[in-house]
């Protein structure tokens, strides 16, 4: 198709930046980053060239799942700051031409929220069906798995009323019971008080699992455990909701929205995200995060960087969603370890190269890039020794499970290293000195302490850091719709060390190298579609990007370093 026959959206050509609030700054030295913090950072957001800032929950919140658990959706949380702060730091946003799009937590709530605390008093409180009740004289409540809980049950026996209410995440989460028509209605209105904010968009946590099916049936023990994810998004009523909270808020908005789609696969994505079905515009899947990791974040394989697998992975989601809908494209974020540690390598000697390479991916690939603060400047892993030095309730509850159950804690702690979530949430390395500039005060994560040298203030203003390499490439996507739009085509898809791929668009064809290995290698230029009479000096003119400052072709092969990437404009 050609660009003047495509159907071009902001929100297709935006990049988007996602900060998680509690660890970009702190602005009062309590360790705790919050709102004024991020003001404080607006120019360094504005110098790395995104369009798109997504911040995670920031509204009233006790706290049990880091803001996920919400207990006034129209309040700040105390701890970042109150709602002139969160205007000022909208105001400050939009000023530098960057959009700002809020998480939408709407599965569920904290138990410490009004209608909770309602619903929970008697069986006929004018709340009681705004969350899920399942009557103790009807016997055990069919099994349902919970993500938080400390034995990984979804029930929860209530005593006030003799009932369980249901919670896929912690018991300090209920499920919002979607079926009730009221219920819909003050999401919507809430909605419709943010949009008039100002607002440009929601991600939105597990939507997938709003809609639960009718009468909580027992569900086939192939579907027990954490296979009940793929369960809990086949709600019957999931589009139908969808498609109302599109009638009655989104389409009133030129905003942006993007499904955190638990459950969502190749084959049932198109139905959340084609336009003509008017739902929402995005979704972000898990199934290259999953390769290798299975239960508890458990390595299942030796090899959970399979190349030849995650590139099958990508490509069947660019497929799919290559002529309906549109696509996605991450690695990190608060719910995932550092990109470099789990996807490449935080090897001292690799880790800034293989970090520009994978920034390279994330901006070359079709689909909006959702990029994890800190990764422009190539954080990696702290990897946790000690149990006592989580926060996450996550690790934390599969660690004690693991523990009662006579299992491997220690495995599991191994384990963490490379997948907990965690790794992603250490504060943000601003410079050298005391906690990195992050807080005056004690931080409440510990800080990387890898921040001595990796750090803004000393990749500012370094030519060849990660920081400027992911300027630059932030640039090259601006500046080239064929990175946004173009046609995209895996080449030797069964090469164990190289992803390459061409973006093809009207008369434009780019070329993109990664080599995602620690070794050198090199590929025949013939089946990179390289001619063979093309020599170094010619083909480095058409160079768009490259991590290293040389680029070596034979004449036959092409010769990729060690995690090197390079763009070449082919035609
Ligand atoms: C989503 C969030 C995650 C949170 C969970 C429960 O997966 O991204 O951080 O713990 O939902 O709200
Ligand atoms: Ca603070």
């Amino acid at each position: 198709m050609k660009l003047a026959e495509m159907n071009r959206k902001w929100w297709k050509e935006a990049i988007v930046y996602q900060i998680y609030p509690r660890s970009f700054q702190d602005s009062n030295g309590d360790g705790v980053g919050d709102l004024r913090g991020i003001i404080e950072r607006l120019d360094y957001i504005q110098s790395l060239g995104v369009d798109v800032v997504w911040l995670n929950p920031c509204y009233r919140s006790p706290n049990d799942d880091n803001g996920y658990d919400i207990s006034d959706y129209r309040e700040i949380m105390s701890e970042f700051g109150n709602m002139a702060d969160f205007e000022e730091l909208l105001a400050g946003m939009h000023a530098r031409g960057i959009k700002l799009v809020m998480d939408l937590v709407v599965n569920h709530s904290s138990d410490e929220h009004e209608w909770f605390k309602q619903s929970r008093l008697s069986r006929d409180n004018p709340y009681r069906d705004y969350y899920h009740w399942w009557p103790a004289e009807k016997g055990t409540p069919p099994t349902r798995w919970s993500y938080f809980d400390v034995e990984g049950n979804a029930w929860k026996y209530d005593e006030p009323t003799d009932a369980y209410y249901l919670h896929y995440f912690s018991e300090k989460q209920p499920d919002l019971n979607w079926e009730n028509p009221e219920l819909r209605k003050e999401i919507y209105d809430m909605m419709h008080f943010w949009f008039k904010k100002g607002i440009d968009g929601f991600r939105m946590d597990v939507i997938t699992f709003i809609s639960k099916h009718d009468g909580y049936p027992e569900f086939d023990v192939a579907y027990h455990g954490q296979n009940m994810i793929d369960m809990y998004a086949q709600g019957p009523r999931l589009h139908e909701y969808l498609q109302e909270m599109n009638k009655e808020v989104l389409s009133n908005y030129d905003i942006m929205t993007v499904a955190e789609g638990q459950g969502t696969h190749t084959h049932n994505v198109v139905e959340l995200v084609d336009e003509s079905r008017n739902e929402l515009n995005m979704n972000y899947h898990f199934d290259h995060q999953s390769i290798g990791v299975g239960a508890r974040y458990l390595l299942i394989d030796e090899d959970f960087q399979d190349l030849v697998k995650f590139k099958q992975v990508m490509s069947e989601w660019d497929g799919a969603l290559s002529s309906e809908g549109w696509n996605t494209i991450y690695f990190g974020n608060h719910d995932f370890p550092r990109m470099v540690s789990r996807w490449a390598s935080d090897a001292p000697e690799h880790r800034a190269n293989a970090s520009k390479m994978l920034t390279t991916y994330l901006l070359s690939m079709r689909g909006t890039p959702y990029y994890y603060m800190g990764d422009e400047i190539g954080m990696s892993n702290i990897k946790f020794d000690n149990i006592d030095d989580y926060n996450d309730l996550m690790t934390i509850n599969w660690y004690n499970l693991t523990q009662k159950e006579g299992g491997d804690t220690h495995a599991l702690l191994e384990a963490h290293k490379i997948t907990g979530r965690d790794n992603a949430r250490t504060p943000i390395q601003w410079d050298n000195t005391a906690n990195a500039g992050f807080t005056t005060g004690k931080p409440w994560l510990k800080v990387n302490p890898n921040y001595t040298s990796v750090n803004v203030a000393e990749q500012q203003n370094r030519a060849d850091s990660e920081l400027n390499y992911f300027r630059k490439m932030v640039r090259l996507r601006k500046d080239n719709l064929t990175l946004v739009y173009g046609q995209y085509a895996l080449l030797l898809p069964e090469h164990k060390q190289l992803y390459a791929y061409t973006r093809h668009l009207d008369d434009e064809v780019l070329l993109v190298l990664l080599n995602y290995s620690d070794t050198a290698l090199s590929i025949d230029k013939v089946a990179l579609g390289i001619s063979d009479t093309t020599d170094t000096k010619e083909a480095s003119a058409f160079i768009l990007i490259n991590n290293f400052s040389d680029f070596e072709m034979t004449n036959s092969t092409v010769v990729l370093r060690p995690y090197q990437a390079v763009i070449i404009k082919l035609k």
